[in-house]
């Protein structure tokens, strides 16, 4: 296993050198061997340099290494965010790494914001479109800064992303409860989202186990408040997708609980934590590891080693329930203690 970190901006160092030393401990537990390397990418970089995610180091990414390790990207300094859209987007763009896997579980009632959930009682997988939608930057500005200014930013999707994307969501679906509901603005956005709806009615044909059902993306946001228990795999486009997991994961516990793949078969595949860099919290020992060490679990999952990567996802929500973590889960320790306290009790 060759593992690339990519730390980033923020609080990214903080949460990838916790997921790195919860590594080394299932490593030795375990006894799997693996090598890593840290990329110096990130706002720091490329304000010294002018540098995002250079041609030479994506090639050693795609090339020499079967995944990466990811924090996050932004950077107050860096308004444009133009280093974030390179080096993430470019990742998962360049890579094309159509498949956004965010899973979503209610490890403890405590975390959910609403009346009566007990554990279990949210547990869904979003699947997300990675590599199209809006996020595609086809558009651009005419006449910027005047008055006549115009902005267009392209949504775009193709029969053959839907159905990749479809398929994949599908088989994932027939690993879990048989549930598949589809969520986008059809009725408003006809051809970009009409297609997913044409999709999904073919691809459904191939699956007849499965329930295949669709919402709209904002009715989508309601009952996932009101009835999250419905939901099993969430299929949406980049945007929706977006969107959805991070509602999502208020749910069960917010932004530091919540992990996530990108993945393509055969290519070097991405962990990450769903959250951003959180300017808000950098450097006050703040920031919960979890959703960067249940993404290394994720990453273990993948790559031959379920035994390990449910013993990292056992010791993390075993840590959620006995309160041995972070403030926004009611904690009282700091990121590298939460860490210690998971590669302390992997089983
Ligand atoms: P954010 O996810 O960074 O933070 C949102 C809120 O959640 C903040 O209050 C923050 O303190 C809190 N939070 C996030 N992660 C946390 C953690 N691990 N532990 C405890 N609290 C946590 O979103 P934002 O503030 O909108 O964005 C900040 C920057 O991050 C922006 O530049 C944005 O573009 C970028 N961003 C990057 C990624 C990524 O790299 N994958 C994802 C989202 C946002
Ligand atoms: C995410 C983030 C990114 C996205 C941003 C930082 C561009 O919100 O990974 O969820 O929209 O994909
Ligand atoms: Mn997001």
């Amino acid at each position: 296993m060759r593992i690339a970190f990519l730390p980033g901006d923020g609080i990214g160092p903080e949460v990838i050198r916790a997921a790195q030393s919860v590594l080394d401990a299932a490593a030795a537990r375990f006894g799997f061997a693996y090598t890593t390397e840290w990329f110096d990418l990130g706002a720091e970089r490329y304000l010294r340099s002018g540098e995002t995610l250079p041609d030479r180091e994506f090639a050693r990414l795609r090339d020499e290494f079967d995944c990466i390790l990811l924090g996050a990207f932004g950077d107050p300094r860096v308004p444009s965010n133009i280093h974030a859209k390179d080096i993430l987007l470019g990742l998962r763009q360049r890579l094309d790494l159509y498949v956004n896997l965010r899973p979503v579980k209610l490890v403890d009632p405590r975390l959910c914001p609403l009346k009566g959930v007990a554990a279990g009682g949210v547990d869904m997988a979003i699947v997300r479109e990675n590599t199209e939608s809006v996020y595609v930057g086809i558009g651009g500005r005419f006449k910027p800064g005047t008055a006549d200014e115009v902005a267009q930013s392209t949504m775009l999707s193709t029969r053959k992303g839907c159905d990749r994307l479809l398929r994949y969501a599908f088989e994932l679906a027939r690993t879990r409860r048989h549930q598949l509901v589809l969520c986008d603005k059809a009725n408003a956005i006809e051809a970009a989202h009409g297609l997913w709806r044409l999709a999904l009615k073919d691809i459904a044909k191939e699956f007849p186990d499965v329930r295949a059902t669709t919402l709209y993306a904002d009715v989508a946001a309601m009952r996932m408040v009101t009835h999250p228990h419905e939901f099993d795999v969430v299929v949406g486009d980049n945007m929706i997708g977006d969107i959805l997991s991070d509602l999502a994961a208020a749910l069960v516990g917010g932004l530091g609980l919540a992990p996530s793949s990108s993945t393509h078969p055969g290519v070097t595949a991405l962990y990450e934590p769903v959250h951003g860099s959180a300017p808000d919290i950098v450097g006050t020992g703040k920031a919960n590891p979890l959703a960067a060490i249940l993404s290394l679990s994720m990453l273990l999952t993948d790559f031959g080693q379920p035994a390990a990567a449910a013993a990292v996802q056992a010791a993390c929500e075993r840590s959620v329930v006995e309160l041995q973590c972070t403030p926004d889960l009611g904690g009282r320790l700091t990121t590298d203690q939460v860490a210690e306290w998971v590669a302390a009790n992997l089983g």
